[in-house]
C-alpha cells in the first residue's frame, strides 16, 4: 500500500505541468536553487538571485541559465553577457564565470542533478542540500 502511493508519487511528478510564475511564489531567497523537476540525471531548477555571486567553475558540468524575469549579467574573466528576459546562456564546463543583477532576477537552471552551484568553491553562498518546491 505504502509502496504504492509511493509509486504513484514518483510517475505523477513527471505526468504533472509546472507553471513558473506558481512555483517563484514558493520562495524568496536569493542564491538558493529549487528543483522542479528531473530528468535523464539532469534537473530543472528555479533561482531567484540580487547582487553578485562568487567566481567559480565546474569542472565536468555544462549549465543553462534561461532567464524567466528581470536582467542580469554573466561575467567571464574575459567578457561579459547580458542576459534578458526569454532568452538562455549556457556556460561550457570548466569556464569560469559569476552572475551579477542589480536587481532580483528569477532564473531556471538546467544541469546535471550533482551539480555543486559554487563548483569547489565554498563560501557562505554554498547550498550543499538542494531542495525541492
Ligand atoms: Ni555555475
Amino acid at each position: 500500500m505504502v509502496f504504492g502511493v509511493v509509486v504513484a508519487v514518483w510517475y505523477s511528478r513527471g505526468m504533472e505541468k509546472v507553471n513558473l510564475r506558481t512555483k517563484f511564489e514558493l520562495f524568496s531567497e536569493h542564491w538558493k536553487p529549487k528543483v522542479v523537476g528531473e530528468l535523464n540525471g539532469q534537473h530543472v531548477k528555479l533561482v531567484k538571485f540580487q547582487g553578485e555571486f562568487v567566481w567559480h567553475d565546474h569542472k565536468e558540468e555544462d549549465e543553462m541559465f534561461l532567464e524567466v524575469r528581470g536582467s542580469f549579467r554573466m561575467e567571464f574573466r574575459d567578457r561579459t553577457v547580458e542576459l534578458r528576459e526569454g532568452e538562455f546562456l549556457i556556460v561550457p564546463r570548466g569556464v569560469e564565470h559569476r552572475p551579477v543583477a542589480e536587481e532580483e532576477v528569477a532564473v531556471m537552471l538546467f544541469e546535471p542533478a550533482g551539480i555543486k552551484h559554487t563548483g569547489d568553491v565554498e563560501s557562505e553562498l554554498t547550498v550543499r542540500k538542494i531542495e525541492w518546491v
